[in-house]
């Protein structure tokens, strides 16, 4: 089932006058952050994760939509829904994305990436090249704006501060 966080989305849909958008997408078994390995994802939540993101993303009127998903389709049905599909008032400008297993695996996420034509920055909690082999290799590096791997949770707020002052500071 695709998990979005509608509540505080709704909040910073209100406050955003200006209509500026970033999807946070994240893949199987991130909705278990804090209880899965924590020795190696760390004891944060995916919640705590979204709070802060949506805090820091309303200070600057942009509205953080947040999917988590174990299902290949409904990632892809939501990046399509939230970029080719949606409105052009409702498109998103960027997506920070931790892909997850299907970071390795999966072509079909990698060409509705594309189809956006949106930024991207591929987020990963571990550092995927100092694990095992079949990690190294992603199906989204080589599209993305960049890639932080191995800084924990706070590769995403870092993502954020690049859209923050790369596409939104006047
Ligand atoms: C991950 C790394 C992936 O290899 C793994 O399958 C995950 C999480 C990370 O954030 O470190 O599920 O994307």
């Amino acid at each position: 089932m695709i998990k979005r966080s509608t509540k505080s989305s709704t909040e910073s849909v209100l406050s955003s006058p200006l209509h500026r958008r970033i999807l946070l997408m994240n893949g199987p078994n991130l909705n278990l952050l804090g209880v899965r390995e924590p020795e190696i994802y760390g004891h944060t939540t995916l919640q705590d994760i979204e709070e802060r993101l949506i805090s820091t993303a309303k200070q600057h009127n942009i509205e953080i939509i947040s999917i988590q998903s174990n299902h290949e389709g409904e990632l892809i049905d939501a990046i399509q829904y939230h970029g080719l599909l949606a409105d052009s008032d409702d498109t998103v400008d960027a997506v920070i994305i931790n892909p997850a297993a299907f970071t390795h695996t999966s072509v079909a996420l990698r060409d509705a990436l594309s189809a956006t034509n949106k930024p991207f920055i591929e987020v990963h909690l571990s550092n995927i090249h100092s694990r095992e082999p079949f990690r190294t290799h992603s199906y989204f590096s080589d599209k993305a704006k960049g890639i932080i791997c191995g800084l924990g949770h706070l590769g995403y707020d870092m993502a954020l501060d690049y859209f923050i002052s790369h596409y939104y500071s006047a």
